[in-house]
């Protein structure tokens, strides 16, 4: 059975990066026979500038009825100063597809890489899932005497008891289907009272539903000291939008940095986007520095959604291969350059 991919590399470094995952794609699937078919769309800020449209008409229906997944490299270009096309084609999809669960795993995948004093591959492997179709990013609010001495702006934080749910139950699915101990939640709820009251209701009443899973509550700066503190303390960590952008940024730097980050934007069972941690980096694009190793866990991670298990595997092993040699991009303490740096991890797929 065919599975059809759509492919953005969008801006910055995006391009190189897709370009190293889709190497390692197009390998897996021609050896071992995945039925995958790719479709590459050059919407970024190049064209944005160029035709004012970030997204054609029927684009995004298009996406959501005909294809498994989308495999998306970074948006943002310092010509676009608002974002505008970011916002329309990123978190165009992640609402409009509903892809309410933000998976981003931190995984240590060698000691070396580790920024914390003391902790290594057994400390530092969890999952921070994010919700990521409400909180902070619906753009509810106004302003108003804009310009002026009494400028006013309100900014909403929304958060709906299905939103909520959805992703603390998803957590701790994920957590009974991993074997994963415990499930942790965090938010400010003791100064943001009633968003945060119905994050703590919610999830202790589905907590109840799992009790084979130990659950408990931190607070989102507790979070952020504890991360860094005793990371090995955490499984899955189940947060809003708006704190989970931030903490996964952290969880990045935890595990190598943003070049090796990869991450998930779900709706079970619908089409998905599969995206790098990191930015578009505009600084470094077309300068063949950029790690590909984000993208191409991405592209692992991609598969794993697709129920491709070994193939997944089979690249997060070369990854670690790669990165244990040495054959590495400069962030990581390697020589190499973004092409032969996926030069590297291809050739260890056998
Ligand atoms: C991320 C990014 C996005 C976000 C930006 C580019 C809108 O930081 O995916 O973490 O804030 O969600
Ligand atoms: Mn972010």
């Amino acid at each position: 059975m065919t599975k059809r991919i759509a492919v953005i590399p969008g801006d910055g470094i995006g391009p190189e990066v897709i370009d190293a995952g889709m190497r390692v794609l197009e390998r897996v699937n021609d050896e071992h026979r995945l039925g995958l078919e790719f479709t590459h769309f050059t919407w970024s800020a190049d064209e944005y500038l160029r035709t004012g449209v970030s997204m054609p008409p029927g684009a995004m229906e298009d996406i959501r009825d005909h294809y498994a997944a989308v495999y998306l490299g970074a948006f943002g270009d310092p010509r676009v100063p608002d974002m505008k096309h970011a916002a329309d084609i990123l978190l165009g999809m992640r609402f409009q597809l509903d892809l309410y669960v933000n998976y981003r795993p931190v995984k240590l995948l060698d000691e070396r890489l580790c920024p914390l004093k003391g902790k290594g591959v057994a400390e530092i492997d969890f999952v921070i899932f994010r919700e990521n179709t409400e909180g902070a990013y619906v753009g509810m609010g106004g302003a108003f005497k804009k310009g002026t001495a009494e400028e006013v702006a309100v900014q909403e934080d929304v958060s709906t008891r299905k939103g909520v749910e959805r992703i603390i139950r998803y957590a701790f699915e994920y957590a009974k289907r991993t074997g994963r101990k415990s499930v942790c939640m965090s938010d400010k709820s003791n100064v943001m009272r009633f968003g945060g009251d119905l994050w703590v209701r919610t999830f202790e009443e589905v907590g109840r539903e799992y009790p084979g899973i130990e659950h408990f509550h931190m607070f989102v700066d507790a979070l952020t000291m504890q991360m860094v503190r005793a990371p090995e303390m955490f499984d899955v960590i189940v947060t809003n939008n708006m704190f989970g952008d931030i903490v996964t940024d952290l969880g990045a730097a935890l595990q190598g940095g943003l070049g090796v980050a990869a991450s998930g934007n779900i709706h079970p069972g619908r089409v998905s986007l599969f995206e790098p941690i990191h930015g578009s980096a505009p600084k470094y694009a077309g300068k063949d520095t950029a790690n590909p190793i984000g993208a191409i866990l991405t592209a692992a991670m991609m598969l794993e959604y697709l129920g491709f298990y070994e193939e997944c595997s089979l690249i997060e092993r070369a990854v670690t291969s790669a990165i244990l040699d040495h054959e590495t991009t400069k962030d990581l303490g390697g020589s190499l350059g973004t092409r032969a740096a996926g030069e590297a991890i291809l050739k260890r797929l056998g």
